[in-house]
């Protein structure tokens, strides 16, 4: 999904009450963004390579292989890129893949261009260390420019699973749609049924995305407890997830807060921040990390 407005819609229960959290974290951020102090800003670096040494969970969402580079030796330990190879050949044939993170394929869609390639891939990827595959990409967002794959039904979903995704069962861990936080019949909706509805399936993790505004951190807490409860507890992988239309100063207030949660909440297995590209986690010309690269490669406490 890229820069778009899924939000969920209602606004009373749960929601009701997470609204007038986020409302109260909107106030703090704002009240903290026009002081002069910077220190709630300020990152905590671990002392230590890692938090959480036994956890290896944050990667990068990219497109342009070469961009990986930038994150060497740290933090980062895995990538994806929508695609099965971790160089697509059309769009960026000269890209070198960085060997020091593990390459995780997706099956974007089951269109048959991609379906053609797939078990070759995926195979090699297995083949070169990978253990875990990614299945479709938010089969359940439809619309130009949405970023979604758009497959229609999660019974049609699911059936095109067994075909593509289960033959891998065992060999490798296999992860069911990515789905958007998108409100019923998309989101966790679409995921209730998609499981429901894949009988005889091996599914070994739940990828999900979110996107929403940057001061609702509480939302994104929630709803990923929402996913782990709807995935019987299997692990889960944010394999998207950004605040949708912020300047810089709140995506790093974002991070900065939704970082060290994801890095302790134990449903969550592995997650990427969308994403590796310029203006994001890479500066403007694409010459280096940006800010915000580097406070997610651990190498930047302050803003
Ligand atoms: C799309 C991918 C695309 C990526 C980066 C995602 O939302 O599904 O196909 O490569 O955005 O632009």
């Amino acid at each position: 999904m890229k820069n778009s407005i899924v939000s969920a819609s209602a606004n009373s229960g749960v929601w009701g009450a997470i609204q007038v959290k986020a409302a109260a974290s909107y106030a703090t951020a704002t009240s903290t963004a026009t002081s002069t102090s910077t220190t709630s800003f300020d990152y905590t670096i671990p002392t230590s390579n890692d938090l959480y040494p036994s956890v290896r969970k944050r990667g990068l969402a990219y497109n342009d292989a070469s961009l990986t580079h930038f994150f060497n030796g740290f933090k980062v330990s895995w990538a994806y890129n929508w695609y099965s190879a971790p160089v697509d050949s059309t769009s960026h044939p000269s890209d070198t893949p960085n060997l020091s993170q593990t390459f995780v394929p997706m099956l974007w869609s089951d269109t048959s261009d991609l379906t053609s390639v797939w078990a070759a891939n995926a195979q090699a990827a297995l083949n070169a260390g990978a253990d875990h595959l990614l299945a479709f990409n938010e089969p359940d967002q439809c619309g130009d420019g949405l970023g979604g794959s758009c497959m229609g039904s999660p019974a049609h979903a699911a059936a095109s699973y067994k075909t593509w995704m289960q033959p891998f069962a065992g060999r490798a861990k296999l992860g069911a749609p990515a789905v958007t936080n998108g409100g019923s019949p998309m989101g966790l909706t679409y995921l209730e049924y998609f499981i429901g509805n894949c009988t005889g399936c091996t599914i070994d993790f739940i990828p999900i995305h979110w996107y929403d505004q940057w001061w609702n951190v509480d939302y994104l807490y929630w709803y990923v407890q929402q996913a782990y409860q709807v995935g019987g507890g299997r692990p889960i992988w944010i394999t998207e997830f950004a605040p949708w239309g912020a300047e810089e100063w709140q995506q790093w207030w974002f991070l900065n807060q939704t970082l060290p949660w994801l890095d302790q909440y134990d449903g969550v297995e592995r997650y990427a921040y969308f994403g590796t590209f310029d203006g994001m986690l890479i500066n403007d010309n694409g010459t280096g990390l940006s800010r915000l690269g580097e406070l997610y490669n651990e190498r930047r406490s302050s803003y």
